[in-house]
């Protein structure tokens, strides 16, 4: 009895295991250098085990072969992954070939029938809808545009000069998260909704508490980035909801109420969402559509410009001393 159980263990244990390996070699098969992947960690271990941030186990695999190739194949997971470490072959990904690139891992992790507020997001979408919706969205992002929004820029670089004099710190160093946060939402609701967002107030504003839950604190997106380096081959439609229902409703309820106002309070204002009215007309569009629109600003433009941005204000503190605390 004992024998057959001890059997019965091993077997599983040895289905998991060849399992877990099953997808080593792909990159070697190819003609591509492969450096050594763990079972279950693939090549970025702190993905699961978090003993640093894994785009740390990235850099270290740059730092390493970055002067030998032009990229590696690597494991997120279990599923195969190229890292690109030539920064022309990087560029011409991003710019010239990104027709060719619109299958990226978000477009697997995320089911848009679930997560509707993302629905129109080309960040997530492949294929046709990937062309159709990048289209429209692009039409939002004109030169032109991005200029006559310089003036709310500057509006918002005053108000957080005058945060920052006001040394709500008690002399202490500065959160460059914080900072960075604050800056792009209140430049976001303004450009994006018409919205002034009072961001620079004391108090903890629910646009930063909510995005930590939607990022940082968010178990469905880890689920969701687990699921997918686990099982990369998964449909769409097992993929679990990544946003968080509270996410959801203050987004949608934001942005809904902001096309209200603008709306039933017409302003000449070349603004986002003056524009997005009239891509309204024109392509028809519900007005979930209209949300998942807006949304596509606020999600891909918050924490991407807000960290870059922390990531200066560390950089500059470095450079003038200790005169400007700043920690992230
Ligand atoms: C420093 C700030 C930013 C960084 C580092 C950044 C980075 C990126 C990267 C790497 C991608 C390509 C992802 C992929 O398909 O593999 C991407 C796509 C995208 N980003 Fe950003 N982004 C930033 C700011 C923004 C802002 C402000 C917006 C909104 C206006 C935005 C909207 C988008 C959209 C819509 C896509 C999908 C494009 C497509 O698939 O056609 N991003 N971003």
């Amino acid at each position: 009895m004992l024998g057959s159980v001890l059997l019965g263990i091993a077997t599983l244990l040895g289905l998991i295991y060849g399992f877990l390996v099953s997808n080593f070699g792909h990159w070697r098969r190819r003609g591509v250098l492969e450096p050594r992947a763990l079972p279950l960690f693939g090549s970025f271990p702190s993905v699961i085990w978090p003993r640093q941030h894994f785009t740390i186990d990235m850099q270290d695999i740059y730092m390493r072969y970055r002067e030998t190739n032009s990229y590696v194949g690597c494991f997120l997971l279990r599923a195969p992954k190229l890292l690109i470490l030539e920064p022309r072959l990087v560029s011409e990904i991003f710019v010239s070939g990104f027709r060719h690139f619109e299958d990226n891992d978000a477009s697997h992790m995320v089911d848009t029938s679930k997560d509707r507020l993302i629905a129109r997001n080309p960040f997530v979408l492949q294929g046709d809808d990937w062309r159709r919706e990048r289209a429209i969205f692009s039409t939002l992002l004109t030169n032109g545009r991005i200029r006559t929004l310089h003036s709310i820029m500057k509006r918002v670089c005053g108000d957080l000069c005058d945060f920052l004099a006001k040394d709500t710190t008690g002399g202490g160093p500065h959160d460059g998260t914080d900072l960075g946060l604050r800056f792009t939402g209140e430049t976001l609701f303004d450009c994006v909704l018409g919205i002034q967002a009072r961001s620079f107030s004391k108090d903890p504003l629910p646009l930063i508490r909510q995005n930590q839950e939607m990022s940082s604190e968010n178990i469905g997106l880890t689920i969701a980035g687990a699921v997918s380096g686990l099982f990369p081959n998964l449909p769409r439609r097992f993929r679990p909801k990544v946003f968080p229902r509270s996410y959801d409703r203050f987004m949608g309820g934001v942005i809904g109420e902001a096309l209200r106002l603008r709306r039933s309070s017409p302003q000449d204002r070349n603004d986002f969402i003056n524009h997005l009215l009239e891509l309204q007309k024109e392509h028809n569009l519900s007005e979930e559509d209209m949300i998942s629109h807006a949304m596509t600003f606020m999600f891909d433009g918050l924490d991407t410009t807000s960290t870059s941005i922390a990531h200066c204000l560390l950089l500059v503190s470095y450079q003038v001393g200790m005169g400007l605390g700043m920690y992230l």
